[in-house]
């Protein structure tokens, strides 16, 4: 199974799902290509460390969509990279119908809470804010409701009293490197 990610920024799932890989725990899964909509995001950096093309691709003008031309720019280089799975790690734009319906095998996205609770940005933080005892991160398909396509699997993480925000952002993406290769890798064996 053929895997392209597309992400904004520090990579740090990115980079477990290579580790697995290099591991060999990312099941009939291969990453063949990562895309980035930053141009100076860490993640690119993930390309050379383990041998993966990773190449930043313009998306347009606007801060959290494509313009038609960036879209049109994403589908092609996917469609490129023959994905058999796009998975979102930390890619920070809605994508419209147009581009799910270009990948119809699939796109699954990385969130950092319980779906559907905290769907949006700054998902820890407003866990955090609401006081929350039990929160973790989830990986679902990704539909044209934001945040709330089905919800392939979750992991929970405990809140307790000693936690302060960074502990609890600590233990949500501790969470998601564990989650993220472990979907995919089971989605290689469907
Ligand atoms: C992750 O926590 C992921 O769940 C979140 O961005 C972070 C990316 O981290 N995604 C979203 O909030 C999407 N709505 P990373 O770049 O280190 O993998």
């Amino acid at each position: 199974m053929r895997v392209v990610i597309l992400g904004s920024g520090r990579g740090s799932n990115a980079e477990a799902l290579l580790a697995a890989q290099q591991e060999g725990q990312l099941g009939d899964a291969r990453v063949v290509q990562i895309f980035s909509d930053r141009v100076a995001a860490p993640i690119l950096a993930l390309g050379p460390r383990f041998g993966v093309p990773a190449q930043f691709l313009d998306p347009g003008p606007f801060k959290t969509k494509f313009d038609d031309a960036g879209e049109e720019r994403y589908i092609e280089a996917v469609r490129k990279s023959a994905a058999d799975l796009v998975v979102l790690a930390g890619f920070m734009r809605i994508l419209k119908p147009s581009f799910m319906e270009a990948f119809p095998q699939g796109i699954i996205n990385l969130h950092p809470s319980l779906l559907p609770s905290f769907p949006g940005l700054d998902a820890i933080g407003q866990a955090w804010r609401r006081g929350v005892k039990i929160t973790g991160c989830t990986v679902h398909r990704v539909t044209s409701e934001v945040d709330g396509g089905p919800i392939i699997d979750q992991a929970v993480v405990q809140v307790t009293s000693e936690d302060t925000l960074a502990t609890v952002e600590a233990k949500v993406h501790a969470a998601e490197h564990l989650l993220l290769p472990a979907v995919v890798a089971r989605l290689s064996k469907q």
